[in-house]
């Protein structure tokens, strides 16, 4: 589905500010993955998804979305913007309409469909993201914090992409609007076919939800894999300003202490089925 081949990409080049924010990336994302992107900030990760549909053009490689290389002159960029949904970093500021319902129907009227076609998609599109039907015909700017988050990823989802970019979808919201928001995009995954690209620094949330983590340091991937992968290189993901996932250094401190338990826990769950044997043969022993 995403094909990136030795990306880089740099601002103000040739100037005295010049910064290379990206540096020789390669990945390779298939249909209906959900991928987690974490790093630093400034480690590139709002750069690399920018130029997953176009809004921003590499300085070297190439970027392949569905077979496409957006590159080539012959290749439709609007088409590749309605496929590749990217939902920017504290998108509530880009809400504008009357109405939270006008506001949806932005992207799917763009795109040429008729107004009822686009209000149809609106709806199961606020439905998806959890957004009352009763708070569709409000101004936007009577939403709380969340909810605004949700009109945004709604209008985006109406336009039906393929694939869902979500850059810190839950930064600046409280742990329950947090893990609110984190469970639609889950749902979201799973009814629609979407593939999903998750930016976050934050470990635990992409824990919850990502098959496959790629760690982004100073415009470079540093390592990428499975969750348990990627948490049992705790001690790097450290050095390079990361917080693993609370459960993950409980675990390395017991592990550290002598006690007998895998690197790259990442989930309480986990940690009680490793321990509770432990525990048990602990006491029979006593
Ligand atoms: N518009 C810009 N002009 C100049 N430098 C930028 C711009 N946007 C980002 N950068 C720089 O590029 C690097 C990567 O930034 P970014 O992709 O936003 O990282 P992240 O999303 O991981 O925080 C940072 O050093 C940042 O300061
Ligand atoms: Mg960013």
């Amino acid at each position: 589905m995403i094909k990136l081949e030795n990306v880089s990409y740099t601002y103000m080049s040739g100037g005295p500010f010049e910064k290379k924010a990206l540096d020789g990336v390669s990945l390779r994302i298939d249909p209906g993955e959900f991928v987690g992107i974490i790093g630093h900030t400034g480690s590139g990760k709002s750069t690399m998804i920018q130029l997953l549909n176009g809004l921003l053009k590499p300085d070297g490689g190439r970027v392949i979305i569905d077979g496409e290389d957006l590159s080539d002159k012959k290749t439709d960029l609007r088409g590749i913007r309605f496929k590749v949904g990217l939902c920017m970093q504290y998108p509530e500021y880009q809400l504008f309409e009357e109405t939270v319902l006008k506001d949806i129907c932005f992207g799917p009227l763009n795109m040429g469909l008729s107004k009822s076609e686009a209000e149809e998609r609106a709806r199961f599109a606020a439905n998806m993201t959890g957004l009352p039907e009763s708070l569709l015909d409000k101004s936007p700017f009577d939403l709380s914090g969340g909810q605004k988050r949700r009109a945004a990823i709604a209008g985006i989802l109406a336009m039906e992409p393929k694939v869902l970019i979500l850059d810190e979808p839950t930064a600046g919201l409280d742990p329950a609007g947090r893990d609110e928001i984190l469970f639609k995009i889950r749902d979201m995954h799973k009814r629609m076919d979407l593939t999903v690209l998750l930016v976050s620094h934050s470990m635990e949330d992409v824990a919850k939800l990502a098959d496959r983590i790629f760690v982004l340091n100073s415009g470079k991937i540093e390592m990428s894999g499975s969750p348990s992968e990627v948490f049992a290189k705790s001690a790097r993901l450290r050095e390079i300003g990361l917080n693993v996932p609370q459960i993950t250094r409980v675990a390395d401190r017991l592990r550290e202490a002598g006690v007998d338990i895998p690197a790259g826990i990442y989930t309480v769950g986990d940690a009680y089925r490793i321990l509770l044997p432990l525990i048990n043969k602990r006491l029979e022993n006593n």
